[in-house]
């Protein structure tokens, strides 16, 4: 048997320690570096002055962003890059730091992975509930636009967007003239009314707080958003969920369900694949589904014609009542 050339078969071996990456730009984050680099730059000595952070530490880290292709060193001071400049500092419209401090928190339920493995029980030690909704506005930001250019929303007046979350959908669909109803928990719902005020659509945004697992939903919808619900819940909670959905909405009604892809075999695409350990960590029955399987649930709980679009990593699975 031929071997193959041993720098091929080494890439798991740099994977095991990709959490050195990982910890550099998530304390990156954590002390807000890239905010404070905007223009010309700093040299370390300035930036750990401004920091109170410790000289010889702060410049490591700063020779380990450059080298990971988050700044430039120039002589002796650093600067973003343009990638960090668009994604990495507060205030711009595709900034992702709060996403990363989220990730930062689940780094402290990862760590439990190893006792994970022999319960099976989640080990959700840390949450910081901001973090994880301001988190979900950034990367819905993204995504929202290319979501709503296919959603057929002819004819639809009224919709409810079940775990609404920050309410990045909720808000595009209302300057579309569409009334949206938000049902999400309270702590979420704080988040979301004042992200909605600022937008100045409040006027076409219904705020209901409620748990969907043992709250009633409302009806009289035209149209169901249930996006990134499922992962975080069993199956039976799933069809739970459709099943009221399907009660809730008028005649003729469309349930669409965003989530991200997982192929039938449940092993690729890696993120997808791999997102399946952070619900195994941090719930108690969630993980990625398949877009059969999901499809399998909305025939079940009494939806017709459901079918199947792939967006990049998210999947659009549509119904109809
Ligand atoms: C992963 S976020 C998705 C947010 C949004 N739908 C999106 O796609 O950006 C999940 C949301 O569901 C809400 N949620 C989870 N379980 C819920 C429940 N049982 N009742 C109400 N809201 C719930 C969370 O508060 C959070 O806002």
């Amino acid at each position: 048997m031929e071997r193959p050339e041993r720098s091929k078969d080494l890439p798991w071996l740099r994977q095991a320690s990709s959490f050195f990456t990982a910890r550099i730009i998530l304390t990156a984050n954590n002390f807000r570096i890239f905010d404070h680099l905007v223009g010309p730059g700093k040299t370390a000595r300035l930036l750990s002055r401004s920091l109170r952070t410790d000289l010889r530490a702060t410049e490591l880290l700063l020779n380990s962003l450059v080298a990971i292709g988050l700044l430039e060193k120039k002589e002796e001071a650093y600067r973003n890059t343009p990638v960090a400049s668009r994604y990495l500092v507060a205030g711009n419209p595709e900034y992702q730091g709060d996403i990363l401090r989220h990730y930062s928190t689940l780094w402290e339920n990862w760590s439990g992975l190893d006792t994970v493995l022999k319960t099976g029980k989640p080990l959700r030690k840390a949450h910081d509930h901001a973090s994880f909704i301001l988190g979900m506005h950034n990367l819905a930001l993204l995504r929202v636009q290319t979501v709503l250019a296919h959603l057929d929303l002819r004819g639809i007046e009224r919709v409810l967007d079940l775990g609404g979350g920050p309410g990045t959908y909720a808000m595009a669909l209302a300057k579309k003239g569409i009334q949206v109803t938000i049902m999400d928990f309270p702590e979420t719902l704080k988040i979301a009314r004042r992200l909605i005020r600022r937008s100045g659509l409040s006027a076409r945004i219904r705020l209901v707080p409620g748990d969907f697992t043992s709250d009633d939903l409302k009806n009289g919808f035209d149209l169901i958003f249930i996006s990134q619900i499922f992962h975080a819940y069993d199956a039976a909670a799933c069809m739970s969920m459709l099943s009221k959905s399907h009660d809730a909405l008028n005649p003729g009604g469309t349930v669409v369900v965003q989530e991200f892809l997982l192929n039938e075999t449940r092993t690729a695409p890696l993120w997808s694949a791999l997102f399946a350990i952070n619900m195994l960590v941090n719930t108690p029955g969630g993980r990625s589904y398949t877009p059969r399987e999901m499809m399998a649930w909305m025939k079940k709980t009494g939806f017709r014609g459901a079918s199947a679009e792939v967006l990049d990593e998210v999947v659009l699975i549509t119904a109809k009542k």
